[in-house]
């Protein structure tokens, strides 16, 4: 099995000697995938993302101890274009509905440029492929940053089986003619060369509804809809770690004996955290009785600082957090514990502790964190959850609804959850944990090889 994706399952840092250190490649895509398949002898293309990764294949040592790694040393300009422009800036802005139509996407002479560029870089993921398959052999590509993949192989190699799992929502029909039309045509057209699948059955209609109306017919390949699920062993074995259990004691120190709120996040506007900060404080103004009985510990992390968007919000989230303990603080409380360096063990722990966790995004193809969430927590905790995330599909009658741009509705879901009687937060929480263990990242890939062996689920 091929397995194709932008981040790959290692990432390597130059030592002073002139060697290099081999370390677990980021993101979550990697992390549900990586130890599904490690040993499983698969081959795994991705692109090197770094200077360092880079050098690592430049000096043949970019290599991986439990999969035969392909990483491949993209053209810079381009693989810039690929990632920022096409990837980041449209297509992540277009599904998740962050496009600030007035203003802003305006395709002019850089974009058509970029948009080379990104076939470009999905022409060189379609040759090593094609290079490395063996005859038929199942090849999985992921995501967004290689939609035009499948109809690049389509025409290399037609003997392989092909599936193409998009991690985000699908954009619906109105959103689809932003795009410049042969933009459009060309994603749509070969995302259906193969299998499509997404994380919620709503993502694979809009896919389906904007093949329809931009190419006048069903995608030919077929949709799915498969949610990505945790990995109950793994997560477990984790989330039992040293690392985690002295993360726990730092965060009971913090808390004390209030109430936690807590949210773990990329620094993504996508996930709505100014919206999250500004609910909390209309909580605070309209239920005096939580002031100094509540923390809201925010476990977030920097991505895609090349872009200056995320760059504005990463500022924009810091100051709705220092304008809520402004306002509020007192001389032992303060309502807001904001953690931009968090690191994985701490979110664990924050995932253990939590009696509310917030998930508020304006659209989420999936998000896992609510997952690990309900099915990691020791505190009967309560995930107030957006309907926009695909994890609602699966967690929604457990959870507390969350309307995400709606702050009332917010700060009221935030106010229930924690005023929630023991023996209901006990049941939902229970119930939470039994929801999210339900599908499990083995069940989901699976699913994927299933699929693009061109049989139904089983
Ligand atoms: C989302 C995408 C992944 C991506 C991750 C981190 O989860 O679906 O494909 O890897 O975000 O984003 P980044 O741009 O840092 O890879």
């Amino acid at each position: 099995m091929i397995v194709v994706s932008h981040r790959g399952p290692e990432r390597f840092e130059a030592t002073t000697s002139g060697g290099f250190t081999r370390h677990r490649g980021a993101g979550g895509v990697i992390s549900a995938l990586r130890p599904l398949l490690a040993g499983a002898d698969a081959k795994w293309v991705a692109a090197a993302i770094s200077t360092d990764d880079r050098a690592a294949v430049a000096a043949g040592a970019a290599t991986s101890e439990d999969f035969d790694l392909h990483l491949l040393a993209l053209d810079e300009d381009d693989h810039r274009l690929h990632y920022d422009v096409v990837s980041n800036a449209v297509l992540w802005f277009l599904h998740h509905g962050l496009f600030e139509l007035p203003r802003r996407p305006a395709f002019d002479r850089h974009f058509a440029e970029a948009w080379d560029a990104y076939g470009r870089v999905n022409e060189a993921f379609a040759a090593e492929i094609a290079a490395n398959a063996a005859e038929g052999e199942t090849v999985l590509v992921q995501d967004y940053h290689l939609a035009l993949v499948p109809a690049a192989l389509a025409q290399r190699r037609p003997d392989l089986q092909v599936a193409f799992f998009q991690h985000t929502p699908h954009c619906g029909p109105n959103s689809i003619g932003v795009l410049p039309d042969r933009v459009a045509t060309d994603l749509l057209a070969s995302m259906a060369r193969c299998a499509a699948g997404f994380h919620s059955p709503r993502w694979a209609r809009a896919f389906e509804v904007c093949h329809e109306m931009v190419l006048g017919s069903a995608p030919a390949g077929g949709t799915f809809a498969t949610p990505l699920g945790i990995d109950p062993d793994a997560l477990t074995a984790n989330a039992d770690g040293a690392e985690v259990a002295a993360e726990a004691k730092n965060l009971d120190e913090a808390i004390g004996d209030r109430k936690a709120i807590v949210r773990v996040d990329r620094i993504e506007p996508s996930k709505n955290i100014v919206r999250g900060f500004r609910a909390y404080d209309l909580m605070l103004e309209e239920h005096p009785e939580w002031r100094e009985r509540v923390v809201f510990v925010a476990l977030v992390y920097p991505s895609r600082e090349g872009l200056a968007e995320y760059l504005a919000y990463r500022q924009e989230v810091e100051q709705a957090a220092q304008r809520v303990n402004d306002r509020w603080a007192t001389g032992d409380w303060q309502p807001v514990i904001l953690d931009a360096h968090d690191t994985y063990p701490r979110s664990l722990a924050g995932l253990r502790r939590y009696d509310v966790l917030l998930v508020n995004p304006i659209r989420d193809g999936l998000n896992l964190v609510a997952k690990e969430g309900a099915f990691l927590n020791r505190h009967d905790g309560i995930v107030a959850l957006s309907r926009e995330a695909g994890a609602f599909d699966e967690l929604g009658d457990a959870a507390v609804p969350v309307h995400p741009y709606d702050l009332t509705q917010t700060a009221e879901a935030l106010h229930q959850s924690l005023a929630m009687e023991p023996a209901e937060r006990h049941a939902r929480a229970t119930r939470l944990q039994e929801l999210a263990a339900v599908h499990t990242s083995r069940d989901w890939l699976d699913d994927l090889v299933r699929r693009a062996e061109g049989v139904s689920a089983a």
